[in-house]
């Protein structure tokens, strides 16, 4: 699915691409991902992915599951690491991201089910640190992500790393942890949880380093939700209070899949 055009924009060298609608960009995540796992299935043996939970990369899971039901694809030398999840929340939660991950992707092709890694919801609040090491240690193993996919939160954020008053540096740097999420998350949370009292207020990412050292990212936006935060991240300065905004320290290996409400304000 070829992008509809290039956006060039000022000030940034990022490769942005911009797409009829929603599907279309969706379907270009879905080829990139693909192409990820035949590269480095062929390279090494094995690809290792970062997965992304929400709205907009539903279709991307439907696109890849289609793949692999039609024989072209295959996550059999496949493992994954999702971004985020909730805590505390147990896994059979439908509100969990591990649920999420299983209904729209998990449960629809050939990933060993000990190779799919989603943060969990469960371990004991003395125990998050330990465990978010042991998620960084496990994806360092693997030897770092080929691919992370990424959406963005209104207020920049990129998995739950929500902004910060760190230095670029400090927050480039950071490991995955144990949060609070922002005012603006929470709010748009309501959509899954029904409610502001619902929402889960706390949650489980992958830190900022993981993600930056991911060797190829592919951030998919869609939607007029998302085209102020899209030129704040794309154009404004490169600030930890804008998390997307880091991805311009490494934009040789980022690529920005917009539908055209997304960039509408990029010019
Ligand atoms: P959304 O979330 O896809 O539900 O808009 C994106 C994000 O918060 O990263």
């Amino acid at each position: 699915m070829p992008a509809e055009r290039t956006l060039p924009v000022a000030g940034s060298n990022s490769t942005v691409l911009v797409f009829a609608d929603a599907d279309a960009a969706a379907r270009a995540a879905a080829d990139r991902i693909a192409r990820v796992v035949a590269e480095s299935v062929a390279a090494r043996g094995k690809a290792i992915l970062g997965l992304a939970t929400g709205a907009t990369p539903e279709k991307v899971y439907d696109d890849l599951a289609a793949r692999v039901a039609a024989g072209t694809l295959s996550f059999r030398d496949a493992t994954t690491y999702n971004l985020d999840e909730y805590y505390p929340i147990q896994p059979l939660d439908p509100l969990s991201y591990r649920a999420y991950m299983h209904r729209l992707l998990f449960s629809r092709v050939d990933l060993a089910a000990n190779r799919a890694h989603v943060l969990d919801g469960t371990v004991p609040e003395e125990a998050t640190a330990e465990h978010a090491a042991q998620f960084d240690r496990w994806i360092d193993a693997d030897g770092g992500l080929d691919v992370q996919l990424l959406g963005i939160g209104r207020n920049g954020h990129i998995g739950f790393n929500e902004p910060s008053d760190l230095s670029v540096e400090g927050f480039a740097a950071r490991s995955t942890l144990l949060i609070d999420l922002h005012p603006v998350t929470r709010a748009d949370a309501v959509r899954e949880f029904g409610s502001l009292e619902a929402v889960i207020p706390r949650a489980l990412t992958m830190g900022v380093r993981q993600i930056l050292g991911a060797r190829t990212v592919v951030m998919l936006a869609t939607g007029p939700k998302k085209a102020a935060i899209v030129a704040e991240a794309l154009k404004g300065p490169v600030t930890a209070a804008v998390p997307a905004s880091l991805l311009r320290t490494v934009a040789d290996k980022v690529v920005w899949l917009l539908d055209e409400p997304a960039a509408a304000e990029l010019g």
